[in-house]
C-alpha cells in the first residue's frame, strides 16, 4: 500500500515535471493531445535535447565540454527514469506513434525503458573518448524500444 502510493507520488511528481517542457514545446504540436500523450512526447523530447549536444560532441561538430555533457547525461537519465510513468496509461491518439504492443508486453517495455536508464547511469563522460565509447550503448537502447513500441514513419 505505502509502495502503491509512493508509485503514485512518483508519476504525478514526473507529470509535473513535464509540465514546463510540454508548455515549451508549443511549437512541436503537443497542444490539444490528450494530457497523457502530451507528457510521454514532453519526456522524449527531453531525451532528443539531452542527446543533441552529446551527439554534437561525438562527431565532433561541438567543442566538448565535460560540464556540459555531465548537464545532458543528467537530463537523459531524469526523463530516461520518468519513462514508464508517463507511458503507464494505455491512451492513443492519431498523432501519437505509440504502438498497443507497449500495454500488451508492460514487462519488457519497462524493461526497454531500464536499459536505456542503466546505459545513461554507466556513461562516463569525462573525457571525449569515454562519451564516444558510451555513444553505442545508448543508441541500441533507444533503436531496440523504437523498433519493438514506435510506429515506422
Ligand atoms: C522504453 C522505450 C523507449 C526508449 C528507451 C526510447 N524511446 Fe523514444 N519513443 C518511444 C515511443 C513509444 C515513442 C512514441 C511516443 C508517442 O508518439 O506517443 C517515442 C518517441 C520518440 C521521439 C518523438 C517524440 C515526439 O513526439 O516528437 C523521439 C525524438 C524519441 N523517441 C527519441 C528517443 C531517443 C533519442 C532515445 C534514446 C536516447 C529514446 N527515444 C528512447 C519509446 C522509447
Amino acid at each position: 500500500m505505502t509502495l502503491f502510493k509512493a508509485k503514485n507520488m512518483m508519476i504525478a511528481v514526473g507529470l509535473i515535471a513535464a509540465i514546463p517542457v510540454t508548455q515549451s514545446m508549443a511549437h512541436e504540436d503537443t497542444a490539444g493531445l490528450p494530457a497523457d500523450v502530451a507528457a510521454r512526447m514532453a519526456v522524449m523530447i527531453q531525451i532528443k535535447e539531452a542527446m543533441a549536444p552529446l551527439g554534437g560532441m561525438a562527431k565532433g561538430a561541438v567543442d566538448f565540454d565535460a560540464a556540459v555533457a555531465q548537464a545532458a547525461v543528467a537530463s537523459l537519465l531524469d526523463a530516461s527514469e520518468r519513462t514508464a510513468a508517463v507511458f503507464e496509461a494505455n491512451v492513443s491518439d492519431p498523432k501519437s506513434e505509440a504502438l498497443p504492443a507497449i500495454w500488451e508486453n508492460w514487462d519488457d517495455f519497462v524493461s526497454k525503458s531500464d536499459d536505456l536508464t542503466f546505459a545513461a547511469e554507466g556513461w562516463d563522460v569525462s573525457s571525449l573518448d569515454s562519451l564516444r565509447a558510451g555513444m553505442g550503448n545508448i543508441g541500441a537502447a533507444c533503436s531496440a524500444c523504437h523498433k519493438a513500441y514506435r510506429m515506422k514513419k
